[in-house]
């Protein structure tokens, strides 16, 4: 049974992608797709099953309840957890055998004391700080702090990991340049105390795409592996610095059903705040989509969907959870009809960027914004 709003995920591309990463980065790298932040909109399990076949190696997660998840759901695969997992919650991070990105002592000696205890052994990554600020241990502590972790016989320093800040958001790739040349600055600082970390990592999407240099032992492309460019000046480097034919395959599909559909006069006003009034005899459609389905009220009076390969404006302000459109240039929309908010329909389609456009934000925030609640089909 569908509901009122659903979301329709393409297998098809989320393997294309996968497919393409594996090809540029090659055989022997692990590939890392991030899966964090319900794959990005796309559906935790479905979309990491589907990577997985498609010859993914790792899955990266934010927190341990999407490892946990994922778990559940079977998946042995090695899952690399991106984020804070806090001290009462390490317990099972054990249990569940995932990799943790490490950037505190006090974390590490409550590892060790559970490992002790558990008789196993458990992966850690450092994250080094090049020049993000967020999480990950200063320049002048690595030394100190990969000392640490191997003073326990327990914890595998396995990893070595940083981020960029500045990678997708300019064709400028001096920052990045800079933050490349910190990693190995690290990296070399260990190496000279002796310390060898076998797995090096700080790609995303548009590193891994743009930079072979970036890709040393595994990548963990996030937003690409659904199909979308990071940002237009990351496709802008790739053609001009690159040149190829990496191309990306949305898999994304938003649709709902008409609910209702009645005949407005001229002169009326639709919806809250009486922000439109109509301008001619209307055909309005009721949709049962809206801002707490992840349709955001920004998109109040300037975006469309469509009805039967055909553009239909929004009228009036998002609901909560009604959106208003204008069916009177579709005259043979029926009611239970779909409609498309994002994707494909006919010759026509509704991207998430343009999606994103009309909502003032990026790419990323719009299907990671699309509640969890509903369901992702995958066709
Ligand atoms: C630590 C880390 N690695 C990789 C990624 C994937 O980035 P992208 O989606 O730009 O490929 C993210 C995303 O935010 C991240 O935080």
């Amino acid at each position: 049974m569908k509901e009122l709003t659903w979301v329709e995920i393409s297998r098809e591309a989320l393997i294309k992608n996968i497919r393409q990463f594996r090809e540029i980065v090659g055989p022997d790298r692990i590939l890392c797709p991030c899966v964090k932040a319900n794959a990005y909109g796309h559906g935790l399990v479905g979309c990491s099953k589907t990577f997985l076949e498609a010859g993914a190696d790792w899955l990266g997660v934010n927190a341990l309840y999407e490892a946990r998840v994922l778990r559940d759901s079977g998946i042995d695969a090695p899952i690399y957890i991106l984020g804070y997992v806090p001290l009462d919650s390490l317990e099972e991070a054990v249990e569940l055998n995932c990799r943790l990105v490490v950037y505190n002592k006090k974390i590490i000696e409550k590892l060790a004391e559970l490992t002790e205890k558990a008789g196993k052994m458990l992966n850690v990554h450092i994250k080094v700080e090049t020049g993000n600020n967020r999480q990950g241990v200063l320049m002048d502590d690595i030394v100190d702090f990969a000392k640490y972790i191997k003073s326990f016989e327990k914890i595998e320093l396995e990893g070595i990991a940083t981020h960029f800040a500045n990678i997708e958001d300019t064709t400028d790739h001096s920052y990045a340049e800079h933050q490349l040349n910190k990693f190995m600055k690290a990296v070399s600082l260990l190496e000279s105390a002796g310390i060898n970390i076998p797995i090096k990592h700080c790609s995303n999407s548009a590193a891994t795409i743009i930079f072979p240099e970036t890709r040393f032992d595994m990548v963990r492309p996030g937003i690409s592996c659904y199909g979308m460019w990071p940002s237009s000046e990351t496709y802008v480097s790739y053609v001009k610095e690159v040149g190829g034919d990496f191309s990306l395959h949305p898999a994304f599909n938003w649709k709902a059903k008409i609910a209702q559909i009645k005949s407005i006069p001229s002169g009326e006003y639709i919806g809250y705040g009486c922000t439109y009034k109509t301008t001619h005899q209307t055909r309005l459609g009721i949709i049962p989509v809206g801002y707490y389905d992840g349709y955001d009220r920004g998109l109040s009076g300037r975006a469309h969907v469509l009805v039967n390969g055909k553009r239909a404006p929004l009228r009036g302000r998002v609901c909560m959870n009604i959106i208003m459109i204008d069916l009177t240039d579709i005259p043979e929309a029926e009611i239970e009809n779909d409609v498309t908010l994002i994707g494909k329909n006919g010759d026509e389609k509704i991207t998430v960027e343009q999606f994103a456009e009309w909502a003032d934000t990026i790419n990323y925030e719009i299907p990671t914004r699309v509640n969890e609640r509903i369901p992702r089909m995958y066709l």
